[in-house]
């Protein structure tokens, strides 16, 4: 387990109940080190501490299967994914943009991909995105006859994840920090922009045009974050929205908003597609519980990953999700592990 958040935690249970040995954990915080992950996790003592030197734990416990979880983009998380893949780990990774880098980190992209091969290990995106923005919606779209546009709408409450994703929601500025930070040449990719690339991918389509539109959500009144434990005060920006239009060759459009801020109380989680077409088709996954769902198809991920080729393999390349009634193992394919 690279990264012990919220994530991790929650992962750390779903893995423990479907039989998967857990060797070795990752953190950096000094209250987390030394700790063992099990009662980090709220599950009891399982026997493995959390260590601060990654290094050591690839070469001493040589994971099948690294399950990555620190921070959203390429070019922050690229040496972490190295060191897992110079040990020959495969990655499963909830980072975003790891779901489709290959327009936004092409470069980076490229460059895990070779270096994967070269180790005989797969990297892999997965997390939220993997079966509710990705896979659902191309399964959708395979029942058309002809596309037109494609509209999905999505929201989550960014307080129910980790610092990290206080930290790139942008929780916390003022309206002039915000504005600052996205007119910046380093702004990171959007998760909608990946997302669009990805889809784009799966059907077979090619994507001409390029569009984004970022803004704040503002706090009307005083808004308290369990997360982190702090209350941000009237006008001060509690996360963001985006909308990515990207336009194809082939003619669909298709656009994506998403909004990712800390809600107030009676809001929840939304997923809703909306495809104009013959015939006109939609989704509506009703209260998603998104925070869930990310890990458990992120854990469920695992026998894919391992059993997929080497290389950086992004899900539109894998099979769709399955359901894992047996222990995680026995999903493996046979001989694969050496
Ligand atoms: N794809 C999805 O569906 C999805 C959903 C939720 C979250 N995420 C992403 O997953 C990541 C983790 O989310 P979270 O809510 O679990 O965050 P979190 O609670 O803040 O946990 C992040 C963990 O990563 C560790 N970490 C961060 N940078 C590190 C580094 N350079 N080296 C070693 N460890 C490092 C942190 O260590 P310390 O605490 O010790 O500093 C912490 O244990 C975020 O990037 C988030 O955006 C993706």
């Amino acid at each position: 387990m690279y990264g012990a958040g919220a994530m991790g935690a929650l992962a750390t249970r779903l893995m423990t109940e479907k039989d998967v040995e857990i060797v070795g954990a990752i953190a950096r915080n000094p209250s987390k080190v030394g700790r063992d992950l099990g009662e980090f996790a709220e599950i009891g003592y399982i026997g493995v501490p959390i260590e601060a030197d990654a290094e050591h734990v690839l070469a001493t416990q040589r994971p099948d299967v690294v399950l990555h979880a620190t921070q959203s983009f390429l070019p922050e998380i690229q040496e972490q994914l190295t060191l897992c893949v110079r040990h020959g780990a495969n990655v499963v990774t909830i980072s975003e943009e790891s779901l489709y880098p290959w327009s936004s980190s092409p470069a980076i992209a490229a460059e895990l991909d070779a270096l994967a091969k070269q180790h005989g290990a797969t990297i892999t995106g997965s997390g939220h995105q993997d079966s509710f923005w990705l896979h659902q919606v191309s399964a959708l779209l395979g029942t058309a006859h002809r596309i037109d546009s494609v509209y999905g709408k999505a929201t989550w409450n960014a307080d129910e994840y980790g610092a990290e994703i206080i930290q790139s929601k942008h929780v916390g500025e003022t309206l002039e920090q915000f504005q600052e930070s996205i007119n910046s040449e380093s702004r990171p990719p959007t998760f909608g922009g990946n997302l669009l690339a990805a889809l784009a991918q799966a059907t077979g389509l090619t994507p001409k045009e390029w569009k984004t539109e970022i803004s704040p959500v503002v706090a009307e009144e005083d808004r308290h974050s369990n997360s982190i434990g702090t209350t941000f005060s009237k006008g001060t920006v509690i996360g963001y929205s985006d909308i990515d239009v990207m336009r194809t060759v082939e003619g669909p459009t298709f656009t994506f908003e998403m909004s990712g801020y800390i809600f107030g109380s009676g809001e929840s989680d939304m997923n809703q597609w909306v495809i104009k077409g013959e015939p006109d088709l939609f989704l509506d996954n009703g209260v998603v519980p998104s925070y869930t769902t990310t890990c458990t198809q992120w854990v469920n991920r695992i026998p894919d990953v391992i059993n997929a080729p080497a290389g950086f393999v992004t899900p539109d390349q894998l099979p769709p999700l399955r359901y894992r009634s047996m222990p995680m193992h026995s999903y493996v394919t046979p001989g694969i592990l050496t």
